[in-house]
C-alpha cells in the first residue's frame, strides 16, 4: 500500500471511530425507546424538543437531568428513580432544577444561589428556575430581543414585581454582548510582541469573564459597573494605539 493510501485509510479509520464515538454518547435505552413514542404526544414532544437542542449535539442525554438507568431496556427498570417533576423527590422538581443543571454549570449556579430569586424559588416557588428562562429541553440561549417576553411573564405592572427590570435588563445584556464583540475583535489588533497590548487585553477578557459569571446573581447594578470597566480598560488602550 502506498504512503498516500495509508493515510487515506487512516483517515477513513479516525472518521469512522469519531461518528462512532458521537452515536454512541447519546445512543442508550432512554433516547432509543423515547424516539419512537408519537412525537403529538405531551411526552413524545419531549424528545422533538430535545433532539436539536445544545445539549443533544454534546451528547447529553435524558438520564443527565432525570437519573434512571439508561442501559436498561425495559421501560420499569429504566425508570428506578425517576419521578414526575411535580414529585418533590424528581431531580427536575422545580426546587431541584438550579442543583441539577448546576451539576455541570457550576458557576452560573453558584451565582444564582446567591440571586434573591433562588432564595424565592426555594420559599414560595414564586421565582424562575434556570428552565424558566432557558427551557428545560430545548436550550435556549437567550438573545436581548427575547429578555422582555422572558422577563415579563412575572416582572409587570399588574404584578408589581419590579416592572422596571424587563427594559434595564435587555440594555445591560445587549451592552454586555457589545463588549465581547469589541473585547475579541481588539485581541485582532494587538502585534504578537505587544507584551504590554498583550498584558491589557488579558486583564480585559478576565474582567469580562468576571462580570459574565455575576450574571445570574441577577445585581444588575454590579454587573454593569464590572462591564462599564471593562469597556473602560478597551477605549484607554485603543487610545494609546492612536
Ligand atoms: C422501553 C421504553 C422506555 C425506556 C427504556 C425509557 N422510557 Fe421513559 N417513558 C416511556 C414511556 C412509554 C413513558 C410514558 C409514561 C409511562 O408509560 O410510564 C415514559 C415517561 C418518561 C418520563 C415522564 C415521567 C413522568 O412521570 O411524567 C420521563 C422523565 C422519562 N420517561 C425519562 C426516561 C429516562 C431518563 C430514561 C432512561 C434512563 C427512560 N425514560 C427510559 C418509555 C421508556
Ligand atoms: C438539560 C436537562 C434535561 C434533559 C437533558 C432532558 N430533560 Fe426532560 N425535563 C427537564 C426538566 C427541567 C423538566 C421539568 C418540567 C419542565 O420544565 O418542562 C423535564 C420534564 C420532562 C418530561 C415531562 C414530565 C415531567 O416530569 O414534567 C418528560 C416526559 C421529559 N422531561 C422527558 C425527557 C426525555 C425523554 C429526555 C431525553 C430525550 C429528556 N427529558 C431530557 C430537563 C431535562
Ligand atoms: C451533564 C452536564 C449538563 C447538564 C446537567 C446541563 N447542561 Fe447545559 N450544557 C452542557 C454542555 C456541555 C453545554 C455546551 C457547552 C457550553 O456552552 O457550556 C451546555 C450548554 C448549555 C447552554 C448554552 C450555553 C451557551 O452559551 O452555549 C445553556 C443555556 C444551558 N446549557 C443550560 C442548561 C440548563 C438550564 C440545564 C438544566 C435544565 C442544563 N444546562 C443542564 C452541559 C450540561
Ligand atoms: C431569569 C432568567 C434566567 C435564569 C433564572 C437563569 N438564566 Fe442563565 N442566562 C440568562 C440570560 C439572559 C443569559 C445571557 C444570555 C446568554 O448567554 O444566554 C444567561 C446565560 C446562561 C448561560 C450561558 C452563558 C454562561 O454563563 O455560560 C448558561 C450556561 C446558563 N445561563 C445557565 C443557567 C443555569 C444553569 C441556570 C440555573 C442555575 C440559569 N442559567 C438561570 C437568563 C437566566
Ligand atoms: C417566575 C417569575 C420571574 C421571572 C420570569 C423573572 N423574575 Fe426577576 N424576580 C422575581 C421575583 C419574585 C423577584 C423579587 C421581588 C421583587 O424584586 O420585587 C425578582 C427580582 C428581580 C430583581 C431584583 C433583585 C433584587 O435583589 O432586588 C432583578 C434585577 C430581576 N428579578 C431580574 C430579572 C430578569 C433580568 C429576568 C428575565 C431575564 C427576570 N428577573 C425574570 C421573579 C421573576
Amino acid at each position: 500500500m502506498g504512503k498516500r493510501r495509508l493515510i487515506i485509510a487512516a483517515g477513513l479509520c479516525i472518521l469512522f471511530f469519531s461518528a462512532h464515538a458521537g452515536a454512541a454518547e447519546t445512543e442508550n435505552s432512554c433516547v432509543s425507546c423515547h424516539r419512537d413514542i408519537p412525537r403529538d404526544t405531551f411526552i413524545g414532544s419531549k424528545y422533538t424538543d430535545w433532539e436539536g437542542s445544545i445539549h443533544a449535539g454534546q451528547g447529553i442525554a435524558c438520564q443527565r437531568c432525570h437519573g434512571g438507568n439508561p442501559s436498561a431496556v425495559k421501560k420499569e427498570d429504566a425508570h428506578a428513580g425517576i419521578y414526575n417533576s411535580g414529585n418533590p423527590l424528581s431531580r427536575v422538581y422545580y426546587k431541584s432544577v438550579p442543583g441539577t443543571c448546576g451539576a455541570c454549570h457550576r458557576r452560573d449556579f453558584n451565582a444564582f444561589r446567591e440571586s434573591t430569586h433562588y432564595s424565592i424559588l426555594q420559599r414560595t416557588g414564586a421565582g424562575p428556575t434556570c428552565a424558566t428562562c432557558h427551557e428545560s429541553h430545548t436550550t435556549r440561549i437567550v438573545s436581548p430581543r427575547q429578555i422582555p417576553t422572558i422577563c415579563r411573564q412575572c416582572h409587570n405592572e399588574r404584578m408589581n414585581i419590579s416592572p422596571q427590570v424587563p427594559v434595564r435588563a435587555q440594555a445591560l445584556l445587549l451592552l454586555i454582548n457589545e463588549t465581547g464583540y469589541l473585547v475579541r475583535d481588539v485581541r485582532g489588533r494587538i502585534a504578537s510582541d505587544d507584551q504590554e497590548g498583550m498584558q491589557t487585553w488579558k486583564d480585559a477578557y478576565e474582567a469580562m469573564q468576571n462580570a459574565r459569571d455575576e450574571w445570574h446573581a441577577f445585581n444588575l447594578e454590579r454587573v454593569q459597573m464590572k462591564i462599564l470597566q471593562v469597556y473602560d480598560m478597551i477605549l484607554r488602550f485603543l487610545e494609546k494605539k492612536k
